[in-house]
């Protein structure tokens, strides 16, 4: 199982006279990096491991696949939540961090051309110093790239206000199966001529092309933040909250949501301690951010919500960071405890609350001894269910944590995809002629199957 599959030689040629000898990767050591995902679930062999320096590259690279039959992983950042960014099968890895290109800000339109190896903090870097914002933010920022967050149509925390990733795009540069290089960067706002192939691309996780750069629409700047931190009884108490704010306060960011055990795992991994001395039933982040200080107007806002019990607000930059690291460091310390079955699932907001009242004991249920930690982006209906306890294969909890989400009307990706973990569930969410039109497009744009194989639709179908 763990014998590196080999390829044949004359293609291995092909590969190093396209990307060089140094960019090709087989050496065990060098590799495994690009074999195992972030929380470990998923792991496998690649044959080899590409990476090329411009998208002429890719496209060379991906003809010599092409012609060759032989399926590619691509991979960004490798943060991915659902196992499409690693191999499965011994297939080539395509590492795209290299085409980290990052043009000049377009003052004018707020507009920049980035590489797909460019990472989310380096973008928003750039487009600070620019006096502008690129709204897409999520804990991952220093080392998901824009190629992995076009592919995965990201959302993360501020989705509330500016959408996920593909609200951002105004146009994308994309190598296609075959190697064809599709492009249509010269961002323009209105361009009804046709097919979107930004936004079929957006969340196609790699199985219809290989992006390679994108032209990102950025937002006027929001240099002051408040954000406070709350404790309610339960999560009916927080949407009510959610209900009344959304409306009363404008420049709301984010609502975030999460819960006594997972500040537990949280302290016992950071340096942090409780925010507050009596733990409430749920955490509610709450951030607003505009062009002047929006503090008084959130503090007001709160002030008129009898379900809060206890709140911490925080205006200086480092105080806010302090608040956030409880909910963005429940990733890392939930990964500290064993290896989790993550479920990134959505629900309509008049369901959530009843979702999170049962799912606990079905989880139990299903596997005893089972840990389900909670969290997620209120604001979005979007739930993360991270489960530890479980071996990586084994889906029982996954099964009826899924099951439980259709029954309520909602979704079994919010933000993460498919990818290879949920494969097998998709029927439940998508209908059967959903199904059969995803199927016909991959089929039409990528008839031998070589992209990305097994995400989305399952390696047997
Ligand atoms: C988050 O919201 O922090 C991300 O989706 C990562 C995760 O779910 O662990
Ligand atoms: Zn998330």
């Amino acid at each position: 199982v763990n014998e590196r599959p080999r390829l044949d030689a004359a293609v291995l040629a092909a590969l190093r006279a396209v990307a060089g000898e140094a960019h090709v990767i087989d050496d065990p050591e060098l590799a495994a990096s690009y074999e195992t995902d972030w929380t470990r679930r998923f792991s496998g062999r690649a044959s080899v491991v590409v990476r090329p320096g411009s998208t002429a590259e890719v496209a060379a690279v991906l003809s010599v696949c092409h012609d060759a039959g032989i399926p590619v992983v691509p991979q960004g950042g490798n943060t991915g939540l659902v196992g499409a960014s690693v191999p499965r099968r011994g297939e080539v890895v395509l590492g795209l961090t290299r085409l980290d290109g990052l043009g000049d800000i377009d003052t004018v339109s707020a507009q920049v051309t980035a590489g797909a190896g460019v990472t989310i903090a380096r973008l928003q870097d750039h487009a600070t110093a620019a006096g502008l914002l690129y709204p897409v933010d999520l804990a991952s920022r220093e080392s998901a790239t824009v190629g992995g967050t076009i592919a995965t149509n990201a959302g993360g925390i501020r989705v509330l206000r500016y959408g996920p990733t593909r609200a951002r795009l105004v146009g994308i540069e994309a190598v296609l199966a075959d190697g064809s290089i599709v492009s249509r960067m010269g961002g323009l706002t209105k361009d009804n001529s046709g097919y979107e192939l930004a936004q079929l691309f957006a969340g196609s996780e790699g199985t219809l092309a290989i992006v390679t750069a994108a032209r990102l629409q950025l937002v006027r700047a929001t240099p002051h933040r408040a954000t406070a931190l709350l404790g309610v009884a339960d999560t009916e108490a927080a949407l009510a909250i959610l209900q009344r704010i959304r409306h009363s306060v404008t420049d709301l960011d984010a609502i975030e949501a999460f819960y006594h055990d997972g500040v537990e795992m949280v302290c016992r991994h950071t340096s942090a301690t409780p925010p507050f001395a009596t733990p409430p039933g749920c955490y509610l982040l709450v951030e607003c951010a505009g062009r002047e200080d929006p503090s008084e107007r959130l503090v007001n806002a709160l002030a008129e919500c009898p379900e809060v019990i206890e709140s911490a607000f925080a205006t200086d930059r480092a105080q806010q960071q302090q608040l956030w690291r409880y909910r963005e460091a429940h990733t890392e310390s939930i990964n500290a405890e064993g290896i989790p079955h993550k479920l990134d699932v959505t629900l309509p907001l008049t369901t959530l609350a009843e979702f999170e009242a049962t799912v606990r004991e079905r989880v139990a249920a299903a596997v005893p001894g089972a840990r389900p930690i909670l969290f997620g982006h209120l604001g979005d209906g979007n739930l993360h269910v991270n489960i530890l306890g479980p071996a990586p294969d084994d889906d029982r909890a996954t099964d009826v944590v899924l099951r439980l989400v259709a029954s309520l009307g909602g979704s079994i990706s919010a933000e993460h995809g498919i990818g290879i973990a949920k494969a097998p569930w998709l029927h439940l969410t998508r209908s059967e002629a959903d199904i059969a039109a995803m199927r016909a497009i991959k089929r039409a744009l990528d008839p031998g199957g070589i992209l990305n194989p097994g995400v989305i639709f399952g390696h047997d179908a």
